[in-house]
């Protein structure tokens, strides 16, 4: 996404921001993997493979990053900040609750990034309006796990201190997120959410 942005010539700042995003990003997967182990979960295998993070490119430098702008910080980001506000509230674990501060308190520059790289786009090319109205039923679909949950078992009261919401709190902040704040920007940009 930085490469992108700097291939792409997005303004300087955003530069920046999107390499502090990089730093912030490390920080909070450190983070999060030192509250497994003090939660005991030391032994818990990892499921990751290179090649599934592995983003490959190849619609054009415009279309990989406005994707990425889209999916990762128009959506992405403004659902974060509710959700982890949320879990901050609930979470009274302390391995638990000094990690959600964080992540709070950044995710509300990553999402504030996602709006001025898409201002940064439209910038560089109006045609990215009527682009990302046509993209945003799919990208919106990538995120169906929060909108929709599958189904699973009621949360203990040892989850609930580490600030997890159950299923159905999850797919009613995904509704209210999208009408109160996403469709809001995308509309005050001309785009239809
Ligand atoms: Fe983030």
């Amino acid at each position: 996404m930085l490469a992108w942005s700097i291939t792409a010539g997005l303004p300087t700042p955003l530069l920046h921001t999107a390499a502090r995003i990089v730093r912030d990003e490390l920080d909070h997967a450190a983070l999060a993997h030192a509250a497994l182990v003090a939660l005991g979960g030391a032994d818990t295998p990892v499921d990751l493979s290179a090649d599934r993070l592995h983003v490959p490119a190849g619609k054009g430098l415009l279309a990989d990053l406005g994707r990425a702008v889209l999916r990762d910080f128009c959506l992405g980001e403004t659902l974060a900040v509710p959700y982890f506000a949320e879990m901050r509230r609930r979470a009274t674990h302390p391995a638990v609750a000094p990690v959600l501060d964080r992540v709070l308190a950044d995710e509300a520059a990553h999402r504030a990034f996602g709006w001025d790289a898409l201002d940064a786009l439209i910038a560089l090319d109006p045609g990215v309006r009527p682009w990302t109205e046509a993209r945003l039923p799919a990208l919106r679909a990538t995120f169906a796990a929060y909108e929709a949950p599958p189904d699973a078992p009621p949360l203990t009261d040892a989850e609930r201190a580490c600030g997890l919401l159950d299923n159905a709190e999850y797919g009613a902040l995904f509704a209210r997120t999208w009408a109160e704040d996403i469709a809001p920007r995308f509309a005050r940009r001309d785009i239809a959410a």
